[in-house]
């Protein structure tokens, strides 16, 4: 069962800023698009909010196709890479008129308004004028904004963009505690270490293109390449057994260390028959992360 379904959208302005994106997200899952500033997440996004009219291409959002717009909807909670609230309202009011925009009536808005800002930690403050909220506090209200209407489907821009770190992990544990209660998230972003601790699903974007989609786990185990340092006295002793070695893609000696590079699953226990009886003082294994997959990707770093 898929909650979103992307077959070649296409959105141009003086660039391609969507290029025949495809791509698929399960129903309850977390589906991560990751890319750098300009990778075009933010107008994809707007295309499977039904903002933005892509050129060619179609899609579906929670059943319905993404030209009936109304429908789509009100089927999805959206956050906004840019703030979009009113900040001369308090919370609970800023809440109030969405949850009146989706038709609840009184007591039904009262208890999805409760839940929501319960949800996010904000009970204490529903009666305070959102002027007087930090950046996280906003960030945290739009949250419970775009849920209290009880989406199917939620799509988060960048919603950690700008958090101290802190409040970034308390972000991700309400993203999950709402994907396990069966929202399918959507949401993009340019930190690799939100994508690798929250999605189920990762996307990697890069100028206009998905060029990559897979569970984290898999892609990295794909491109495979970490590195293995290890501290030992005469190195250069070992330099040839560790080139033979099936799978070790670089051998770099120094002085007093040597450095394997290859896929660090496959690679690791065979390391380790070679040193057997030899005095080793450190050893240290970098597995590889979506960065290093990035790279591999595009022959860029990402920035
Ligand atoms: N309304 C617009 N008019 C012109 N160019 C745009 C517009 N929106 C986005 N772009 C361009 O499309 C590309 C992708 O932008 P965007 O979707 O915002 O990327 P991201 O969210 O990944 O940073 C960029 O080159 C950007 O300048
Ligand atoms: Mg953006």
């Amino acid at each position: 069962m898929y909650s979103i379904i992307a077959d070649c959208l296409e959105k141009s302005f003086e660039v391609k800023a969507v290029d025949c994106v495809s791509f698929k997200v399960k129903k309850g899952s977390i589906f991560a698009l990751l890319g750098p500033n300009g990778a075009g997440k933010t107008t994809l996004t707007g295309i499977l909010t039904t903002l933005i009219k892509p050129d060619s291409g179609y899609a579906e959002v929670a059943g319905f196709s993404i030209e009936e717009k109304l429908k789509v909807r009100e089927k999805i909670g959206v956050v906004f890479q840019e703030p979009a609230l009113d900040t001369k309202l308090t919370a609970r009011e800023n809440l109030e008129f969405h949850a009146m925009l989706y038709g609840m009536r009184k007591k039904e808005r009262d208890e999805k308004i409760l839940r929501a800002l319960k949800l996010v930690g904000l009970e204490k403050w529903e009666n305070v004028v959102v002027e007087k909220f930090s950046g996280g506090m906003k960030r945290k209200l739009e949250m419970a904004r775009a849920f209290v209407h009880d989406p199917e489907v939620l799509f988060l821009d960048e919603p950690t963009l700008g958090l101290d770190v802190q409040t970034r992990r308390i972000m991700w544990e309400y993203i999950k505690a709402l994907r396990d209660e069966g929202v399918t998230v959507f949401m993009t972003t340019h930190y690799i270490d939100e994508a690798e601790n929250l999605c189920d699903e990762v996307a990697i974007m890069d100028r206009g293109k998905i060029i990559k989609v897979g569970k984290v786990e898999d892609l990295k185990s794909e491109i495979g390449e970490g590195a293995v340092y290890v501290e030992i006295d005469n190195p250069q002793k070992y330099t040839h057994e560790f080139e033979k070695l099936e799978g070790v893609k670089e051998v770099t000696i120094g002085e007093k260390f040597i450095q394997i590079t290859g896929n660090v699953d496959k690679i690791l226990p065979m390391i380790f028959r070679v040193l057997n009886g030899v005095k080793v003082r450190s050893i240290k294994v970098k597995n590889p992360d979506l960065e290093d997959v990035f790279l591999k990707l595009t022959g860029r770093r990402f920035e």
